[in-house]
């Protein structure tokens, strides 16, 4: 199955057994999430985990658009020109359109019930489903308003433990024998529910037209499309995997003894399974459609490779280049711990500088220890964060070269030895190539 890029959705999301803010990049098939991406209308939405209220923030066109209501939410997750939040407890389900007219997403609120509480969201393409905590019933929706075709949900009989989305299909684990369950429309997930048959699974990750999980005995196993090898577990001793991660066409695990990454599928066999990476552990891996992140164990920070990474990989030193000034100026580590909320776990300074710096609030981000910038000295901060903010803007085309950024660097310098000049974000160069 075939999707055009232009209307296909990354989506960000939480490593749920850390809870790190630093967004991590996987495709819109899956399971929870925190932040989302909209390629069709290059919307990018998060949940700000620095403020009290988790409220959704998004950025379009450079602008930051108003997303109400400002009420915490637990997981948010991308379709095509479409994304929904769960609020924080799972009692309302609510999606925005992030159709291009709009400067303000409208929420459309399509659950609400105080006693019978929601998790699991989990969001194809078209298609947004969730579980009922208590009971394991498994409720669908049509993600947006307009076009697309009716998500059917599984008959109510069915409970279910947990559930994944794919591309026009979702599958869950049934409570009742562990076995799995696929409903949508077309062809694959039926497929996938045959080739699984009465295997009994412990968990359950879709990608484009497969899915793969661990069975109960710890045993690895994928079904669906093999177009191209993304079916061909390489080793079949059980225990062997922890993390999965799904794409287009490839799978990537996590080996459980040494954290060390397999990848197989893709448009060669070795296409995954990058020197970049080799004697690397890892935590978590997380998959786009077409590259692949992960989570290094030795300092939490992020590596991403695949042949979809590449292609913005001048622009990805941009965002390494970002984050060390960010790191600058906020005074903390790529992934730091929010001293105001010991409780919290790590978050990364992108999604704690970023959104600020881009809403206005630069003074909240600065290291107290350099002290309040003096008058002159604050447009040139101004434009570095600005600067900054922009590198680590999430898709590629959205990041200023690496000239601008020079062009930029000047500016703040020259900013520092001459008047403040009536500088304003907007008369920044952030061109794109
Ligand atoms: C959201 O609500 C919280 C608490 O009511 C408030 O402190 C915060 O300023 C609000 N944020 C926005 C952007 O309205
Ligand atoms: C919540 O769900 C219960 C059980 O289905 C139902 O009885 C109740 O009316 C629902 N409440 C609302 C506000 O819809
Ligand atoms: C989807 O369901 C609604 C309400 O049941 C119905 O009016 C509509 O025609 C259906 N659309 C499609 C494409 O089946
Ligand atoms: C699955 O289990 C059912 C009933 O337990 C059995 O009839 C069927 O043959 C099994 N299918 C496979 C593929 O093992
Ligand atoms: C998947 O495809 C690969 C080669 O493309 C093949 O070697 C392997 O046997 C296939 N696996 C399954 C389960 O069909
Ligand atoms: C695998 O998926 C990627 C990204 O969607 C695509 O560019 C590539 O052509 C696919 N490869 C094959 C062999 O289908
Ligand atoms: C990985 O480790 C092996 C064995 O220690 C070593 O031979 C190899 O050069 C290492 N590879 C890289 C890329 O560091
Ligand atoms: C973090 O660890 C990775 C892999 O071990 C390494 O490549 C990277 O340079 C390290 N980064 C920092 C900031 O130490």
């Amino acid at each position: 199955m075939t999707i055009p890029p232009s209307i296909f959705t990354i989506t960000l999301f939480l490593i749920t057994f850390i809870p790190l803010s630093l967004p991590t990049v996987v495709n819109g098939l899956g399971s929870a999430s925190t932040a989302a991406i909209t390629y069709g209308t290059t919307t990018v939405c998060g949940i700000i985990a620095s403020e009290p209220t988790q409220r959704v923030q998004c950025y379009q066109n450079g602008q930051v658009i108003l997303v109400q209501p400002n009420i915490s939410f637990e997981a948010i997750s991308g379709g095509g020109n479409f994304f929904c939040g769960l609020r924080s407890g799972g009692s309302s389900l609510l999606c925005w359109d992030t159709s291009p007219s709009y400067s303000s997403f409208e929420p459309r609120r399509i659950y609400y019930n105080d006693t019978v509480k929601l998790t699991d969201l989990t969001v194809g393409d078209t298609q947004v489903c969730a579980r009922e905590i208590n009971s394991g019933i498994a409720r669908c929706w049509r993600g947006s308003n307009k076009g697309g075709f009716n998500f059917s949900s599984p008959r109510e009989a069915l409970r279910f433990r947990s559930m994944t989305s794919g591309s026009g299909f979702s599958c869950g684990i049934l409570k009742k024998d562990s076995s799995v369950l696929c409903w949508g429309n077309g062809y694959i997930g039926s497929e996938i529910q045959r080739q699984f048959g009465n295997l009994s699974m412990s968990s359950l990750v879709a990608g484009e037209s497969h899915a793969c999980g661990l069975t109960t005995t710890g045993t690895l196993v994928c079904k669906g499309n093999n177009g191209s090898g993304q079916l061909d577990v390489p080793f079949s001793s059980a225990s062997e995997f922890s993390g999965l991660a799904l794409g287009s066409n490839f799978t990537c695990a996590v080996r459980a003894r040494n954290g060390l990454v397999a990848c197989w599928g893709g448009s060669n066999r070795f296409e995954f399974d990058s020197n970049a990476i080799e004697n690397i552990s890892f935590e978590s891996i997380v998959a786009g459609l077409d590259f692949v992140c992960g989570l290094t164990s030795s300092n939490l920070s992020m590596i991403c490779w695949g042949p979809g990474w590449p292609s913005i990989s001048a622009k990805s030193d941009v965002y390494g280049l970002g984050v060390v000034l960010l790191e600058l100026l906020t005074g903390k580590r790529a992934v730091f711990r929010n001293e105001e909320d010991v409780t919290a776990g790590p978050i990364g300074v992108v999604e704690y500088a970023a959104p600020l710096i881009l809403a206005g609030g630069l003074q909240k981000v600065v290291d107290q220890r350099v002290g309040l910038p003096e008058l002159h000295e604050a447009a040139a901060v101004q434009v570095l964060a600005y600067t900054a903010a922009r590198c680590v803007s999430l898709e590629g085309k959205e990041r200023p070269s690496m000239s601008d950024i020079v062009a930029n660097l000047e500016r703040a310098l020259a900013l520092c030895e001459e008047n403040p000049g009536s500088l304003s974000p907007a008369t920044l160069s952030t061109r794109s190539e």
